[in-house]
């Protein structure tokens, strides 16, 4: 199956990025990071990308676009003219038109910080929060069409403790992130899986 290119769309502080390059700089995590993508120009990720070395780093302004398609258009193009086989979203704050998730299907994942199905959407760890859930975590998983709802690649738990605030659960929430966006993203290139209705197996 194709090359270990990929590419990373984020909007935010980038943690997931930063522990993903490390991964491959210490040989954890046999990928090439050639693009990142962000539409956000203030974005940590963009520094961390330059920091390590991304060969190409972009932002690219919404504001600059029609509408949401035009904006994703030239995001597929920059992640094909790259030569990414992977598109990894860390903290990509958008919501992603139906072309872009259809061109890319199956190559792309996201991470997301509950355990799905509960808590989709932008405010999980709040809702989980205010919800009195004991446990929560974080998902990798496929993206399709549904929103936080594609097959689930892997999943890693946490306690909810009576003291929990928001920073304090995300922060519990992002050690178990930076584990395991990086061992699923290895995985996924060296293993593989097949897809058998929403589950995923994994190869070996
Ligand atoms: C993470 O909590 C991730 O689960 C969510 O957005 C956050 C991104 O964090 N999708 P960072 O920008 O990688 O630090």
């Amino acid at each position: 199956m194709g090359n270990n290119a990929i590419a990373v769309m984020a909007s935010g502080k980038g943690s997931n990025l930063r522990v993903i390059l490390d991964a491959v700089a210490a040989g954890r995590c046999p990928v090439q990071v050639k693009l990142v993508i962000s539409d956000k120009a203030d974005a940590q990720a963009l520094e961390i990308a330059r920091a390590a070395g991304v060969p190409q780093v972009v932002h690219l302004c919404p504001k600059s676009y029609a509408d949401r398609a035009s904006f994703d258009a030239d995001c597929a193009e920059l992640i094909d003219a790259a030569g990414c086989q992977w598109i990894v979203l860390a903290g990509y704050m958008r919501i992603l038109s139906s072309p872009f998730v259809r061109r890319f299907r199956g190559r792309m994942i996201n991470i997301h910080p509950s355990i799905l199905p509960a808590f989709s959407g932008a405010k999980a760890v709040e809702d989980a929060l205010s919800y009195g859930v004991k446990a929560s975590g974080c998902t990798v998983h496929l993206v399709d069409e549904v929103l936080d709802g594609g097959p689930i690649l892997a999943q890693a738990v946490v306690p909810v403790l009576d003291g929990d605030t928001f920073e304090s659960l995300h922060a519990r929430i992002q050690v178990e992130e930076h584990k395991l966006y990086p061992a699923t993203l290895a995985r996924m290139v060296t293993s593989g899986f097949d897809i058998e209705g929403r589950r995923v197996i994994w190869r070996t």
